[in-house]
């Protein structure tokens, strides 16, 4: 038995849907914990590529899926998903399962992402547009409504109709938006519609995880958006509205910490970030854009170029400390392959001229101090076999894994499944 997290060290868009793909083929099941369809999760093999948002990417391998409690579900992009993966011969029916206390993505959440973020203006967060922040504000403010609130159907009309009451209040009031009001009747439909195609799917998903966990089983939690991300730990306000961090799966998974069997945390071989927010390592000049068109850096989600820099052992080495880290899966090292010459922040200079080699509170200010290394400059993309790593990839390899405290378990060198690798694959598996 193991209980895996899978957790993004950075900003996101790490790689972390190609490992949990790549894990799953010995995993029993396969939890998301926190997110919504705000994340994008690519899984590449064969002639196929998917872009997971809501399901967890076990759901290619016809593994146990399941939408955890943590999660903010919007039901109507759920349901266009399990359509486009059915239409290409994925029987997600036969595996999904939906926690009954995970928080609903309501149509005023959209609405009211978009409004706020267009009041902010340059001070933007630059959100997924989703409706996932409002989402996670009414579920701590006690105004949200669960997938299993739908279950009680008089209770729900009513509780409905308060709840769009209030929201129509703040549309016209506060946002003075030139939109028609939310319709309680409409949306009591709509969602009853959901309901008739989702109901069997609609379970008590953390008896399901702890009762896999007393039969012994393989289980993945997959993470969603990465550490910086975090509401608590991350670039705040730049954040995504949950705990991104392995701590979350217990929470937003029903389990307890004694559980967890090991973290694997996914980094990226350089640093990229969608939307706003400090980012130290940003390059703004011609490597930045050799990262960019190499690394094929679009967000998954919103098709957004991400900005894109250097390695930065502050960020990962904090990550380690935060998520628990017990080894890392290094991702997309081919997209180095063309440079002579690679950075890696190792220290900050503040503002006021000190140098520090942990992450400050605000990343805002600080200048990175980069230490060099020669780039090994040839074609590594595809490579399988550690033997025919370059001697100076294995020097970055082993400078990072010096510089974050954490071992390296899987090497990355492309996109598919096939283009990796594992080191010591029985370690996650014990
Ligand atoms: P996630 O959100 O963490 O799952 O990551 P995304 O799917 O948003 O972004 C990672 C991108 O990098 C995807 O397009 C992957 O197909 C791709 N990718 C993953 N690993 C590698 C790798 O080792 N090399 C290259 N070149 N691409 C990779
Ligand atoms: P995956 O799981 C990268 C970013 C958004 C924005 C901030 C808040 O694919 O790694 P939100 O819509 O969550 O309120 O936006 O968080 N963001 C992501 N960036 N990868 C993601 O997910 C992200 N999910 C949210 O760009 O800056
Ligand atoms: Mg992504």
């Amino acid at each position: 038995m193991a209980c895996v997290i899978i957790v993004g060290t950075q900003w996101g868009d790490e790689g972390k849907g190609k490992i949990v793909d790549l894990l799953t083929e010995r995993a029993d099941a396969v939890v998301r914990y926190q997110g919504g369809n705000n994340a994008g999760h690519t899984v590449m093999f064969g002639q196929d590529t998917f872009v997971l948002h809501l399901l967890p990417s076990g759901i290619l391998r016809k593994t146990i899926s399941i939408l955890g409690n943590g999660v903010v579900v919007d039901l109507a992009e759920l349901i266009k998903e399990i359509n486009e993966l059915e239409q290409m011969d994925i029987a997600v029916a036969n595996y999904l399962h939906i926690s009954d206390r995970a928080q609903l993505v309501m149509p005023w959440h959209k609405t009211f992402d978009r409004l706020r973020e267009e009041q902010k203006g340059r001070n933007k967060i630059g959100t997924t547009g989703r409706g996932i922040g409002p989402a996670y504000e009414d579920k701590v403010g006690r105004s949200g409504i669960r997938v299993g609130d739908l279950l009680e159907t008089e209770q729900f009309k009513n509780r409905l109709a308060e709840i769009v009451a209030e929201k129509n209040k703040l549309l016209a009031s506060y946002f003075k938006a030139d939109e028609p009001p939310f319709s309680a009747a409409d949306i009591f439909s709509e969602f009853e519609a959901y309901l008739n195609i989702l109901r069997p799917y609609i379970r008590d998903t953390p008896l399901l995880v702890n009762q896999l966990i007393e039969d012994d089983k393989n289980i993945l939690f997959e993470g969603a958006q990465g550490t910086f991300l975090d509401v608590d730990h991350g670039t705040y306000p730049f954040v995504t509205s949950s705990n991104t961090l392995a701590g979350g799966a217990c929470a937003g998974a029903g389990i307890g910490p004694t559980r967890i069997t090991c973290v694997l945390g996914i980094v990226k071989a350089y640093t990229t970030r969608v939307g706003s927010g400090p980012f130290p390592t940003e390059l703004l000049d011609n490597d930045g854009e050799l990262l960019q068109s190499e690394g094929h850096e679009f967000g998954a989600t919103t098709g957004r170029p991400r900005r894109c820099g250097w390695f930065d052992a502050l960020l990962v080495r904090q990550a380690v400390r935060l998520n628990g880290i017990t080894s890392i899966s290094l991702m997309k090292l081919d997209v180095l392959d063309k440079f002579k010459t690679l950075k890696i922040a190792v220290a900050y200079r503040l503002s006021n001229g000190e140098v520090t080699e942990d992450l400050p509170r605000s990343l805002e200010n600080v200048t990175p101090i980069y230490e060099e290394m020669s780039g090994w400059n040839c074609k590594t993309a595809g490579t399988t076999s550690y033997k025919q790593l370059p001697t100076k990839m294995l020097a970055y390899l082993e400078r990072i894994t010096e510089l974050v405290g954490a071992p390296v378990a899987i090497i990355s060198t492309g996109p598919k499944r096939e283009e990796t690798i594992v080191l010591n694959p029985d370690q996650f598996w014990f």
